[in-house]
């Protein structure tokens, strides 16, 4: 791992570490992505994601079946790593907690929820089921993945992404066998997966870090966080980046399985328009503010990860199928404003034209 400001160093492209035509990737979104927006992005010589954070071993079997039934073209599945931070509450606290939600819950004719048997499936059993379904990638967040979970992913041909948000956490991936390196600027949508220091540390904008990146690792390095246009793209290989991943401008097409409200809200965001905040999960994420973000934060009171985000996915969930954005996780990033297609296809297409030939 050489500094060297030259851009030229002998680093793979994305075509021979993961097979695929065009280095446009579609970022995962836990509890958001689609099989079908997943399969566009695939269909179209990119690497189309799907995020499987809360899913258990049976529906990862299931989203990977098909998720073959729609595109035969590489795909990546994306796994949180379980970390240090994510901690359970006592029984008292867990009401506490609770209880400090109880509007919104009053609000949408739900009782509060009792303390669950467990917050996330068991991350072994979700990787097993990965391993099964043999993707062409996997990626992480929140960590470099242990060594066995690599030689394993590696033993069965999968290729291993991980994402880092400082040059110190690009070069600890780098060092534990990451095959490829996503490194997202602060201006990304949804959350900051920072894992060396607490995210509000960790907030690197995407034009400083990407070269940075580039320069400490020896792997192809995919640039993330405000990239939705022709422009975004262009700057990303300027900066040393071998491919982009793109969030939000997918987000907003009708090939994801955002809510209508989650949709409207990022067509009507302004590029000031987005907050970091640990309201809805315990976790630092950006999202479009709304009402359950200012009164959560108002009130004080934000249990650790993943408590929170247990307890407001029981009224996120609700609010969603009522259309009620207020009581949503809006996740966008700052470049929601020039998220202007509706369509995953025009997304691509935009963006394709600003890959350097
Ligand atoms: C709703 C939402 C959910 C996300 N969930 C995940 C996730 O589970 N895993 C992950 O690696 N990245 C996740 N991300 C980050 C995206 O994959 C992508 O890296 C990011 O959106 C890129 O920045 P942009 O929004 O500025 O395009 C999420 C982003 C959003 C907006």
């Amino acid at each position: 791992m050489t500094g060297n400001t030259s851009g030229r160093r002998n680093v793979a492209d994305l075509a021979h570490v993961i097979g695929i035509e065009r280095p446009i990737v579609l970022g995962p979104f836990g509890g958001h992505s689609s099989v079908e927006l997943a399969a566009a992005v695939s269909e179209r010589g990119g690497l189309g994601s799907y995020g499987l954070y809360g899913y258990d071993a049976e529906r990862i079997l299931e989203t990977a079946a098909a998720l073959r039934a729609a595109t035969r073209r590489p795909f990546a599945f994306n796994l949180w790593l379980p970390h240090e931070e994510a901690t359970d509450v006592t029984e008292a606290d867990f009401d506490v907690y609770a209880r400090a939600l109880q509007p919104f819950f009053d609000e949408l004719g739900l009782e509060l929820p009792e303390r669950p048997g467990r917050y996330l499936p068991d991350f072994d059993t979700q990787f097993a089921a990965v391993l099964e379904t043999r993707p062409s990638v996997v990626s992480f967040v929140f960590g470099v993945p242990p060594a066995d979970v690599v030689d394993a992913a590696h033993g069965r041909g999968i290729t291993v992404v991980a994402t880092a948000t400082t040059v110190d956490e690009a070069v600890a991936l780098a060092s534990g066998g990451v095959d490829v390196v996503v490194a997202t600027g602060s201006e990304a949508g949804g959350h900051r997966v920072a894992f060396l220091l607490p995210a509000e540390e960790s907030l690197v904008g995407t034009f400083a870090l990407v070269p940075q990146v580039a320069d400490a690792v020896d792997v192809p390095v995919i640039a993330a966080g405000g990239i939705a246009d022709r422009r975004g793209v262009a700057a990303a290989f300027a900066l040393g980046a071998r491919g982009v991943q793109v969030g939000t401008a997918f987000l907003r097409t009708a090939q994801s399985a955002a809510s209508e409200a989650h949709r409207r809200a990022i067509i009507g965001a302004s590029a000031h328009g987005t907050v970091l905040t640990r309201a809805m999960s315990g976790r630092l994420a950006r999202g479009i503010p709304n009402r359950a973000i200012r009164e959560i934060e108002r009130g004080g009171l934000i249990a650790p990860f993943p408590v929170q985000n247990w307890l407001t996915g029981r009224f996120r969930a609700e609010a969603g199928r009522r259309g009620i954005g207020e009581l949503q996780s809006l996740w966008a990033g700052q470049a929601a404003p020039l998220a202007r297609h509706a369509d995953a296809n025009a997304v691509f297409d935009e963006l394709l034209r600003g890959v350097p030939a």
